[in-house]
């Protein structure tokens, strides 16, 4: 038998999963890390936490009885996208890495339009400027860094950085290649005219590969410190909502996935190119070579639940063991709607459909009545609200689904599947298997070692169990009204979040 690894590098936590041939999960680990919060709305991880991280979780699944690390075919890679991580000459990481959903970026991002033009920016990148993308992150350390830009050497993605580290090789994918705004998404390779108004050398970059292709193989020292064997193939993987979409079996047209972890997507698949201009989605390339995608994005979706939970359920954190259940029985004595009480998830302002960077968390109706449960279902009802507003704009985009099926952290609670599923209106489809981030990328590292000759082989034979979510049309009935209150409250309150933002940056 030989086994499969799918590794990701999350927001919260790195997780190893070894899988056999036919994508059964024999084990898996996860380990930690901080997220740092040098200033409101910025965001920075050590790329040293998830190198050991990463080494920390393969070590526990290669302990597995009757595995060794000879049947081990492949390693797969995936990880939360957009970060900068940037790298002298020597491969040593020049400053803690600036993550996806970090906000600092607002001028940078209107010096990248001003620069290509915003027609010629989508037609190349599928996107207009967008604070969260990799190169908004270049022109600001650029401008505020100096010193370290002038010894950066190269730059690399959060989960192409640990293939580094296990390979000793620099190498990019299509699909988080493509969120950094350097790529031409049509061409699938970097794009010498956004290099060059935008005053990049291309030598800080490095090879693109399709996902599923060999992207490098673990070196003796990665080996001796992993337990892997040296020469193991490494795939060159994929951005990670990408890999979940192939995870979720997105990998032709008609599904569509809710993927919900730190940031919660709804993701389409395309076999062209099609770009939203108004900008509301973002335009990537997959991981399935010779494909697309559209996905909308929440900033703060399970990461407004972590914030949450580490705020407001400390004491409990530290004296019941499952506090995830916790919650979910919290947000499961109080009746949809919470009682007038709204939560607006724009912690770290808000992607689609406002790309606003200024955009700030709302609870919104307080009352003397409310209590810690009402505000834990008010949080939930709120994450799926601005899911609904990424459907909606797929919706108008003239994209039906044809079902949606749901993944990652908010599909284990039962109650906030089930909010998800009122609050849109219809019935989902619960992935009930491992994580669909590192299941995409073992079957990524599959097709890589050769033990399928594609994504499509390798799917059919990870097949993937789902459970319904029924919706309730009463529930969806009494949110159809609140959601449209919950998007008046954006809009009605848009002029507060740049005026508060103003104020702040007087001080
Ligand atoms: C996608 C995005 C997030 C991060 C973290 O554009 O920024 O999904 O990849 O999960």
């Amino acid at each position: 038998m030989k086994y499969l690894i799918g590794i990701d590098i999350g927001t919260s936590a790195t997780k190893a999963v070894l899988f056999d041939e036919t994508g059964k999960t024999i084990a898996e680990a996860s380990a930690d890390y901080r997220l740092s919060h040098p200033q409101p709305a910025w965001a920075e991880q050590d790329p040293q936490d998830w190198w050991e991280a990463t080494v920390r979780t393969i070590n526990v699944v290669m302990k597995s009885p009757g595995v060794s690390s000879d049947d081990v075919a492949g390693v797969g890679i995936t990880g939360q996208m957009h970060g900068l991580v940037l790298l002298d000459e020597k491969g040593a990481v020049l400053r803690p890495s600036i993550l996806w959903c970090d906000q600092r970026t607002a001028e940078e991002a209107d010096d990248i339009t001003n620069a290509i033009g915003r027609d010629d920016l989508v037609r190349i990148t599928g996107n207009p400027a967008m604070t969260g993308f990799t190169a908004a992150k270049m022109l600001w350390v650029r401008k505020y860094e100096p010193g370290i830009w002038a010894k950066t050497a190269k730059i690399l993605l959060p989960k192409d950085y640990v293939r580094y580290r296990l390979t000793g090789v620099m190498a990019f994918d299509v699909s988080d290649a493509s969120g950094t705004q350097l790529l031409d998404i049509e061409r699938r390779d970097w794009s010498h005219v956004v290099l060059e108004k935008l005053g990049f050398d291309k030598g800080l970059l490095s090879k693109v590969y399709e996902s599923p292709a060999e992207a490098g193989r673990v070196t003796s020292q990665a080996a001796k410190l992993t337990g892997l064997r040296a020469g193991t193939i490494i795939a060159a993987g994929a951005g990670d909502q990408a890999a979940a979409a192939v995870g979720n079996g997105i990998i032709r047209p008609g599904a569509v996935s809710v993927n919900v972890g730190s940031s919660g997507v709804v993701f389409v698949y395309s076999n062209h190119v099609v770009r939203d201009l108004e900008g509301r989605v973002h335009t990537l390339c997959h991981a399935v070579p010779g494909a697309w995608h559209m996905m909308g994005v929440t900033q703060g979706a399970g990461l407004s639940m972590k914030w949450f939970k580490d705020q407001f359920y400390d004491y409990e954190k530290k004296n019941v063991g499952n506090i995830y259940q916790l919650i979910d029985s919290q947000a499961a004595l109080i009746p949809p709607g919470s009682a007038g009480l709204y939560f607006l998830p724009y912690l770290m302002g808000e992607r689609s459909p406002h790309m606003n960077p200024t955009a700030r968390g709302v609870f919104f109706g307080i009352s003397a009545n409310h209590t810690k449960a009402h505000f834990t279902r008010a949080l939930m009802e709120g994450v799926a609200y601005s899911l609904k507003d990424c459907l909606e704009v797929f919706t108008e985009m003239g994209i039906e689904p044809t079902s949606i099926r749901l993944s990652g952290g908010a599909g284990s609670s039962e109650v906030w599947r089930g909010i998800i599923a009122d609050v849109f209106g219809t019935d989902l489809d619960l992935m009930t298997d491992a994580e669909s981030g590192t299941r995409g990328a073992a079957i990524l590292a599959g097709v890589a070692s050769g033990i399928f000759g594609d994504i499509a082989s390798a799917a059919a034979r990870f097949k993937w169990m789902t459970q319904p979510v029924r919706h309730n049309p009463d529930h969806a009935e009494m949110y159809r009204a609140r959601h449209r209150l919950y998007q008046k409250l954006y809009s009605q309150l848009k002029p507060c979040f740049n005026h508060a933002v103003s104020i702040e940056s007087e001080m």
